[in-house]
């Protein structure tokens, strides 16, 4: 299981945290080209952070953390997140959170990729998540001891901040870039849906079906973060074309525009 109080010290001893970071940015699935855009970044692997739990080997999720001026706006970038369908422990999925908590941050954006279900969700659509449902089955809350620092039974309405969408929605609009709006579904994975699944969740109200996002949301909201979360659609939920590589491609192919669209996110959170 992960171990917060191994990894908070071993990073501030190394130096993390001396930016004063105020914005964490954890990059999903094909999100990994942001990490470029750090200046003078200080970065380390997970693997080298004692107390973080071993990323699993999934392919194209190389996991680092770096801190630095992202924009202009002292951050951490997370490059690669722990995902239920790892077998990690629910409580291990908070840890990147609550050291992004621990070393000033009160913002946390949230990126992944998303299979589109609302009709006009198609593959490079960008949606700002305005709400999510939890059919994980995990809560990284839950558990015989609390997560310290955390309020027992966190309030989840609002939780992704109608300002912080709204600034999303106009980064979109600033870069010509169109960001929709919708709720993400989180379930366990790894296999993606049937269509039945996918016709299951349209009927819940889900605009969009992933496979992370959600325990992070939950731990940011548990400590007091502000939270915002913006998916790439990869592919329409339940099709032929759900494939990891082809998640992964699909961000490489579209860095140029998520790159534009947080930028200018940034930019209206100096
Ligand atoms: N389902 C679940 N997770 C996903 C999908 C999907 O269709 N696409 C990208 N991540």
């Amino acid at each position: 299981m992960a171990d917060f109080d191994a990894a908070i010290a071993d990073l501030r001893d190394t130096g993390f945290g001396g930016d004063h970071p105020r914005v964490a940015l954890i990059l999903g699935s094909g999100w990994g080209a942001i990490e470029r855009e750090v200046h003078d970044p200080l970065t380390t692997r997970y693997e080298n952070i004692p107390g973080f739990p071993e990323p699993a080997g999934t392919a194209g999720h190389e996991c680092r953390l770096t801190e630095g001026l992202l924009w202009g706006v002292p951050a951490l970038v997370f490059r690669g997140r722990y995902h239920a369908y790892e077998g990690h422990h629910p409580r291990s999925l908070a840890i990147q959170v609550q050291v992004a908590h621990a070393l000033g941050c009160g913002t946390l954006v949230l990126t992944n990729a998303a299979g589109g279900i609302r009709d006009d969700l198609q593959p490079g659509d960008l949606l700002a998540i305005t709400d999510h449902i939890n059919l994980m089955g995990i809560n990284p809350l839950a558990g015989f001891t609390r997560l310290p620092g955390a309020k027992p039974f966190p309030a989840m309405g609002g939780a992704y901040e109608t300002d912080l969408r709204d600034k999303l929605i106009d980064a979109g609009a600033q870069t010509g870039e169109q960001v929709k709006h919708g709720i993400y579904a989180a379930v366990l994975g790894p296999s993606f849906e049937t269509p039945a699944e996918v016709e299951m969740l349209r009927r819940l109200g889900a605009d969009a079906v992933g496979m992370s996002t959600v325990p992070e949301a939950i731990v940011a909201r548990a400590l007091g973060m502000r939270v915002c979360g913006l998916s790439l659609v990869t592919n329409r939920a339940g099709g032929g074309q759900d494939s990891h590589e082809h998640t992964l491609k699909a961000g490489h192919d579209n860095a140029p525009r998520l790159v534009k669209v947080l930028q200018a996110l940034f930019a209206g959170l100096v």
